[in-house]
């Protein structure tokens, strides 16, 4: 990983309030002048000091007295602290939040995401940040600042935190008051590392604006009506229904029409559990899919017609993602194979998962044509986070989601704002999983302003 500047900040009490004591080293290193007075930050929270240079003994980069640490939150001794400055201003940290939500669940307070909270804190402490992880419900508007916790030798801790400079969002489910809480987190100055989630619908209308992408989209609408639905069968044979704000594979159905082409058949998983059934009439469909579409909106979708190991189908997660440079690169693929009979290969639909380039193998003899695809896999994944960024705003990964079909040809299925990685720790790729725990907290640096 690449080494960022860290410092250490010693406590004492012979130091008055209002004086910040610099190093030689690192004075002369960011052309701190002595006698100044500096603005020292640490997230939305800052005190004005003047600032001493001195030479310090070993090991010591900052002096500050007791209570001015305890005000910016920052500790004194046990941890290394990023570090910028510009003339006039001194930044420490920077300081990320990570908002998720938060659960009743002993020894899991973010429910299923609490190890990959876990692995993000220890990464981006490793890079100097103060980092914490909270629910929306944490933010303490009245005094400024946010409960959240944090991981050590003792289990999870509970402390607070200053108004932090980036907030990594991984709370699932969007409701209006959550989104309330982020707009006005946003007024104070704070930068989000992904915008706020936006569905299946709205994704394929941005994405079918790129004409690059558009040889890469199944043929999709918004469900309007029975008949629109009907029209979509008789022409594709097989279509997928998609509620427009799922995930996890939840809710699709899959309906082909019958080799007779008289009656229809359906599949939808409730539970886990694969749900399959016939109608003989339009009528007859639209009742029995009532319970499982309820009064959602759906969007229809073309079929894919998916390569498939021992009957069971394959899709490619692509984890695209920003890093300290502020660009886009991919930092990891790999296939996902569907539990038998399934309709989905989400993993947490029971889907395992497999390296992109063994299924490869498998499917395509031909050295070139699976060249061809993974150039097909990097475009469609790269181009449509960048294409989505445009027209949503700044965004620092996407999980994109790609289906390849019999004759090689890539398919965008679809784009995630909150992606899992579990699949990388399926396939045994340690390393690709720690980069994509990594990178977002990479990219943080990068939105906050540090180098
Ligand atoms: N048009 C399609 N053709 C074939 N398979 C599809 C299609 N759409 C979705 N799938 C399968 O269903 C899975 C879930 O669909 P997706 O659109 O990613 O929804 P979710 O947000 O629930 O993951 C996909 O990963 C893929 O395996
Ligand atoms: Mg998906």
């Amino acid at each position: 990983m690449k080494k960022f500047q860290l410092i250490r900040i010693v406590s004492s009490s012979r130091l008055d309030t209002s004086t910040i004591m610099v190093s030689q080293s690192l004075a002369k290193q960011y052309n701190l002048i002595p006698g100044e007075k500096v603005r020292l930050s640490v997230g939305q929270v800052s005190k004005e000091l003047r600032m001493l240079i001195r030479k310090l003994s070993e090991g010591a980069d900052i002096v500050l007295n007791p209570a001015t640490i305890r005000q910016l939150y920052i500790k004194s001794k046990t941890q290394l602290y990023g570090f910028t400055a510009q003339p006039g201003k001194i930044r420490i940290g920077p300081v990320v939040g990570i908002m998720s939500d938060v659960y009743q669940t002993p020894g899991k307070p973010f429910g299923g995401q609490s190890f990959f909270i876990r692995q993000l804190l220890t990464a981006g402490k490793q890079m100097g940040e103060i980092c914490f992880a909270f629910s929306p419900q944490g933010v303490n508007w009245k005094r400024n600042n946010i409960t959240g916790y944090t991981y050590g030798k003792n289990g999870w801790k509970k402390s607070s935190f200053p108004m932090p400079d980036v907030i990594y969002p991984r709370a699932r489910a969007y409701t209006s008051s959550k989104q309330q809480i982020r707009r006005r987190l946003e007024k104070m100055g704070i930068k989000f590392l992904n915008s706020c989630l936006i569905g299946k619908w709205e994704t394929h209308k941005i994405i079918r604006e790129n004409p690059d992408l558009v040889p890469y989209i199944p043929d999709t609408r918004l469900v309007k009506s029975f008949q629109q639905v009907d029209r979509m069968i008789n022409k594709y044979q097989a279509v997928y229904l998609k509620p427009v704000t799922g995930s996890q594979g939840k809710n699709i159905i899959k309906v082909t029409r019958s080799k007779n082409g008289k009656s229809y058949t359906y599949q939808y998983q409730l539970n886990n559990q694969p749900i399959k059934g016939s109608a003989t009439s339009l009528s007859q469909l639209k009742n029995s899919l009532r319970r499982v579409m309820g009064n959602r909106t759906y969007i229809i979708q073309k079929q894919i017609n998916l390569i498939r190991a021992e009957g069971n189908i394959i899709d490619v997660r692509i984890i695209v993602q920003k890093d300290h440079t502020g660009e886009w690169s991919v930092t990891g693929m790999a296939c996902r194979i569907g539990r038998k009979g399934s309709i989905t290969s989400n993993i947490s639909a029971g889907g395992s998962g497999s390296k992109v380039e063994t299924v490869l193998r498998k499917h395509f003899s031909n050295e070139e044509q699976r060249i061809d695809i993974l150039k097909q896999l990097h475009f469609v994944s790269v181009e449509a986070a960048k294409t989505i960024e445009k027209s949503i705003g700044q965004c620092g990964e996407m999980g994109v989601d790609i289906g390849i079909d019999k004759n090689g040809k890539a398919w965008f299925i679809e784009a995630n704002l909150r992606p899992a990685r579990q699949v990388f720790n399926l396939i045994g790729e340690k390393d690709t999983r720690l980069r994509s725990v990594t990178k977002p907290m990479l990219y943080c640096r990068y939105l906050a302003h540090f180098e």
